[in-house]
């Protein structure tokens, strides 16, 4: 086979946030691309960075009150920390804000100077007067002007769907002072894109891109493309344009950029490697960009183009992929399915998700659902029940009756099958198709287990006169489980690593699959995964609330509720007659209302303000008819009503002294 050099990347992750299962669901499908061709002796090097520059990083910065710098620096170690828990081989994480992507930028950007593909027009734009600043459309809200709808941004409005100019919107306001903006004058730096249309028309149909995206790709590119603004002016966090005083690029003009500069620092300490023979036009080593579907603008467009120009080569591929939902639904802070790498972690096992997304993926640019009782259901039947059920039926009885020695043939025909499977399994991975991937192998990790059914090694070994069979039946599952591993190694790597020390083999490789172990001596067994407790969900998801933050005191029309909907709110006064702490539980209490005539059992999530002690004989106000809700930590019968910002300001609603339980609040 001939040896292939590739060069991977992942979309570079803004500085100005924690990793989330977005993110990892790109990293996790690059890595499992990444391993695999490593695993089939490819030279593959996967690198990446923080996305460092831009505004965003900029005003998040001024809010914790510390430098751009500073920031950007904690967000690297902490997203460093994130993708090394979660296996992600990356050789090189770097940073935008390097020397490296400086030069680079720079370079780049001569070269378009030289070839005449920058131009400076002066363009209008708004502008906040009290912060001094030019104004993205996401910094600008006001009222539509289609719809009237409020607190809508500068670009579109979510209630009717509207497109229109920022300058457009009715009362317009600065997101960041609240000021009305101004319009304001200055010059901007140009990349002729336009001038490449046809270029691109070829270069999105030459086999570079998924069908779907090139097609998403054409109505652009029919329309005739816009020449992109490559500026910014400050305040801004970036690198200043050579030759101009007080103009930046524009952060998506360096940080594609950014993917060589990670390459060239690794080139820089691994010295056998030579940055020219990846990025040199004409190169015959792999490029491969794994992105969102929400940037293949600037990967299938911007990107070649100026590549192109800039004499370097193009990506040999962008593989693009759809976006996590959870539930059905969009993740959300509110509902707790927006969930942070590092919450994760402190719940699960990586090795679960990456099983579920590979399962899960199938190379297209289609959303990805998770469903987190399938996602407990399937980890728990494929992988502890299916593939470590193989070894761990085997294993005790050559430890135990065979001093640990394997039988000395290794010819069973399923064993044969299962070795043959290796070049289909490997074409689905060359796709991104992990789906069919899990779906082959855990086709043939039934079969193992059927084949252990069928013999039955526990009954035989009753019999002494059928020892050979047992020692033949237990090895050949082995040397089954040890052909499945290879195949689910590029996915589960510690998995992988664990049953190599169980085997007592040298790495597992894909051209070495053939070559069974015969008289082999085996290590104890120890357990290779444990199953997911769906409690453990439970708490990564209560652990993922968070409380929506107040922006406006105005609501969309839509969000409005008719005096008939707040009628059928039954509130009433109630007693506090007993508080209790919840064991595991880190927000709530238990209470227990007197309603008059009957008591209710509510969870409220007021301890941080509440000592329990203190609530008891308190009068309150409780929604008395909300259906009950099954939580954690039992059922709740009700809501109690508090308002209040969290922390220790959370405060209870008290009625008048002298109302008794039981009467109606209105
Ligand atoms: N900084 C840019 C990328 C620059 S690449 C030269 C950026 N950063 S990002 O942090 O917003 O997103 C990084 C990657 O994560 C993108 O590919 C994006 O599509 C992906 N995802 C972010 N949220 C996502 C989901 N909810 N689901 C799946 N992937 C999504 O864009
Ligand atoms: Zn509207």
């Amino acid at each position: 086979m001939e040896k292939r050099r590739l060069l991977v990347t992942s979309a570079l992750p803004n500085a100005n946030g924690p990793i989330h299962l977005g993110h990892l669901m790109e990293h996790i499908q690059t890595d499992i691309w990444v391993r695999f061709q490593r695993e089939q002796g490819h030279e593959c090097i996967y690198v990446c960075a923080d996305d460092a520059h831009g505004t965003a990083t900029m005003l998040q910065a001024q809010e914790l009150n510390i430098t751009p710098e500073e920031l950007i620096a904690q967000m690297q170690e902490e997203h460093q920390r994130d993708f090394s828990d979660f296996k992600i081989s990356h050789d090189k994480y770097h940073t935008t804000h390097s020397e490296e992507n400086k030069t680079l930028a720079t370079l780049i950007y001569n070269r378009l100077l030289a070839a005449e593909q920058i131009q400076v027009k002066s363009i209008n734009q708004l502008y906040d007067p009290e912060k001094k600043m030019f104004l993205a459309d996401r910094f600008i809200v006001g009222i539509c002007p289609r719809c009237k709808a409020s607190n809508q941004y500068g670009d579109n409005c979510e209630a009717c769907g509207a497109t229109y100019d920022a300058t457009d919107l009715i009362d317009p306001q600065s997101k960041i002072s609240g000021a009305k903006p101004v319009l304001k004058e200055s010059a901007h730096f140009f990349f002729t894109l336009s001038n490449f249309t046809q270029y691109l028309k070829t270069w999105t149909r030459s086999g570079t891109l998924q069908e779907q995206v090139a097609n998403k790709l054409s109505e652009w590119l029919d329309a005739g493309l816009q020449d992109w603004d490559i500026s910014r002016d400050p305040p801004y966090f970036g690198f200043e344009i050579p030759g101009t005083t007080g103009k930046y690029f524009y952060v998506w003009l360096d940080a594609p950029v950014g993917y060589m500069a990670s390459f060239q620092n690794y080139c820089a300490t691994n010295q056998q490697i030579d940055f020219d023979d990846f990025w040199r036009e004409g190169s015959d080593c792999e490029v491969h960009h794994f992105i969102g579907k929400d940037i293949v603008n600037f990967h299938a467009l911007f990107w070649p183009a100026i590549l192109h120009v800039s004499g370097f080569r193009t990506p040999t591929r962008i593989h693009a992929h759809g976006f996590v939902k959870v539930g059905g639904l969009k993740m959300s802070k509110s509902r707790g399915t927006f969930i942070m790498a590092r919450n994760y972690l402190e719940h699960l096992d990586p090795e679960y998700l990456r099983y579920y997304f590979a399962a899960k993926m199938n190379g297209g640019v289609d959303d990805i659902d998770i469903n987190l009782d399938d996602f407990v259901q399937r980890v728990n039947a494929d992988l502890v029940g299916k593939v470590v059920n193989i070894a761990s039926r085997c294993a005790g009885f050559i430890n135990k009756q065979f001093d640990g020695r394997l039988s000395s043939q290794a010819d069973n025909p399923l064993l044969t099958e299962c070795i043959n499977a290796g070049d289909g399994i490997a074409e689905h991975y060359e796709n991104c198709d992990f789906n069919k991937v899990v779906r082959d192998i855990m086709a043939l990790a039934d079969k193992a287990n059927q084949f252990i059914d069928e013999h039955k090694p526990w009954v035989m070994s009753k019999d002494s006169a059928r020892k050979n069979e047992v020692q033949q039946v237990c090895s050949d599952g082995l040397n089954l489980f040890r052909v499945i591993v290879t195949y689910l190694k590029p996915i589960l790597p510690s998995l992988a690593e664990k049953s190599e020390i169980f085997l007592s083999i040298a790495p597992l490789s894909w051209a070495d699959r053939s070559n069974s172990l015969t008289e082999h001596q085996i290590n104890k067994f120890q357990p290779l995964m444990t199953r997911i407790e769906s409690e453990k969900v439970d708490a990564m998801i209560e652990d993922s609330i968070e409380e929506p933050e107040e922006t406006d005191t105005e609501q969309h029309a839509s969000e409005m509720i008719d005096i008939e909907d707040f009628a059928k709110i039954d509130l009433r006064v109630v007693r506090i007659v007993a508080a209790e702490q919840v064991e595991g539980a880190d927000k709530l209490l238990r209470l227990t209302l007197d309603l008059g005539d009957e008591t209710r059992s509510v969870f409220a999530g007021i301890k941080s303000a509440y000592q329990p002690e203190d609530l008891v004989g308190r009068l309150s106000v409780m929604v008395a008819n909300l259906k009950p809700r099954k939580m954690r930590f039992g059922v709740s019968e009700g809501m109690v009503l508090a308002a209040g910002p969290g922390g220790k300001d959370i405060f209870l609603l008290e009625p008048h002294a002298g109302a008794s339980p039981g009467m109606k609040v209105s």
